[in-house]
């Protein structure tokens, strides 16, 4: 299957979910990160997987009501010598449907005045308020036109509808193709979590290990870090988004990493990591990482049908909650410490996310009251972990802290894939035992 098929696939089950609405999906647009310069161009995701169009600023319309050969349609930025000059090669309108297989592509300058026609007859309007603010104002004021004419009688779109409940369902449940990818992005990820363990020692800066995590993921043919990579050396850890990757790296102390690679296909790679700087686990980080590391190991073993993100957090917080009652930093049952929240100064967040085309990818995690039921070929994280910061007042009547366990912070993150057998560990080639950690 050429990658063309592959999107074209996508789009016809789009199509075929949109029913009588018409879908407009804007793709990215370049953002100022100070004076004339710009981020690096990041395609947005629902975007990419419809179209597989790398370029800023362009739209896709998606119109199921329109007769065959105009159902996908292309707006984009035109050839333009100079522009190219400066700034790389654009496709123009012709390379739009010869390459990327649009029924019809015209220049980004027409959008305004050929929207309308193209809704025209379309029950409702599919779109995202609030996240694409140049492209909105035209939808806005064309849909209010389109309105104007409903009152002489004419079949015009009267509901406006986010595109999530159409396409965030087919992006959750990956495909071979996808998965594919994502095992690329995890194995990526994991060999450079294996190298910067290898080369992180006593004395170096967190950003030095930043550069050796990052490196490898360009050096392995990735697009770069899939988010801030996070290297937090001893109480950096206790920050859930520690990015500043500053100080100093001590004997004695954990590095945590958190960092993913990015395909240049954009599926990314999220994997934690935490281990002694100077190779030995003192006794207390050493508790603590055994209760981390069973804790997600209970979990992931929940990532299977008919199981919930619900249950697996559930499960990585009962060995959680029961390993810091034996050391005696929580008191209570189990269950009643669950039920009055009475862990949270010591694990703050959720054990995972869907992981994709974003890092917390979408899809939705609940219907209503009821969790959605895991299938084969969705991808999660599993991540626990536990935080013991000074920051965090401990609840009235659970243990004080004494300070040999302060500052320590351990979460172990992977990737895992849900499948009809057991759960795949897509980042499994990341070591994690305390003999491995301790290397
Ligand atoms: N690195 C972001 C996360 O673990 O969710
Ligand atoms: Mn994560
Ligand atoms: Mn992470």
């Amino acid at each position: 299957m050429n990658n063309q098929q592959i999107y074209q696939d996508r789009r016809d089950r789009f199509l075929q979910e949109l029913g009588p609405s018409a879908a407009i999906i804007p793709a990215a647009q370049l953002v100022t990160h100070h004076a004339d310069c710009e981020y690096p161009f990041r395609q947005n995701s629902d975007f990419w997987y419809l179209t597989g169009f790398d370029e800023p600023q362009a739209i896709a319309l998606f119109l199921p009501h329109r007769p065959l050969g105009e159902k996908y349609i292309l707006f984009v930025l035109q050839k333009e010598t100079s522009a190219e000059i400066w700034n790389g090669f654009r496709w123009g309108v012709k390379g739009a449907v010869d390459n990327f297989h649009a029924d019809i592509a015209h220049p980004l300058e027409d959008f305004s005045k050929r929207l309308g026609d193209y809704l025209y007859g379309a029950e409702n309007i599919v779109f995202r308020i609030g996240k694409h603010p140049k492209v909105e104002s035209i939808v806005l004021e064309v849909w209010s036109e389109l309105l104007e004419r409903s009152s002489r009688g004419e079949s015009v779109p009267l509901a406006l509808t986010a595109p999530s409940a159409f396409l965030h369902k087919l992006r959750l449940r990956k495909d071979s193709w996808e998965i594919q990818r994502l095992r690329e992005a995890a194995l990526i990820s994991s060999n450079a979590h294996e190298l910067a363990r290898q080369e992180t020692r006593p004395g170096m800066n967190e950003r030095q290990i930043q550069a050796v995590i990052e490196r490898s993921f360009l050096d392995q043919g990735g697009r770069g870090p899939a988010y801030g990579s996070i290297v937090a050396g001893g109480k950096n850890a206790c920050i859930l988004h520690y990015t500043a990757n500053n100080a100093l790296l001590k004997d004695r102390e954990l590095l945590l990493i958190d960092a993913g690679c990015s395909t240049t296909d954009y599926y990314n790679g999220d994997i934690t990591r935490t281990f002694p700087i100077g190779g030995k686990f003192t006794s207390e980080q050493r508790a603590i990482y055994e209760i981390v590391l069973a804790a997600q190991n209970a979990a992931i073993k929940y990532a299977l049908p008919g199981q919930n993100a619900e249950e697996i957090h559930l499960q990585a917080l009962r060995v959680l909650v029961e390993g810091l009652i034996e050391i005696g930093l929580l008191k209570g049952s189990i269950d009643s410490l669950i039920e009055q929240g009475l862990y949270r100064h010591l694990y703050m967040h959720r054990t995972g996310h869907w992981l994709g085309l974003d890092v917390h990818d979408v899809g939705a995690y609940r219907l209503g009251e009821y969790p959605i039921p895991l299938e084969s070929g969705m991808v999660l994280t599993v991540e626990p972990g536990i935080y013991i910061s000074d920051l965090t007042p401990v609840p009235e009547g659970q243990p004080s802290i004494d300070e040999r366990w302060k500052n320590i912070g351990i979460r172990i993150e992977d990737d895992v894939l849900v499948t009809s057998d057991l759960p795949d560990v897509l980042t499994s080639t990341a070591l994690k035992s305390i003999d491995d950690m301790e290397q």
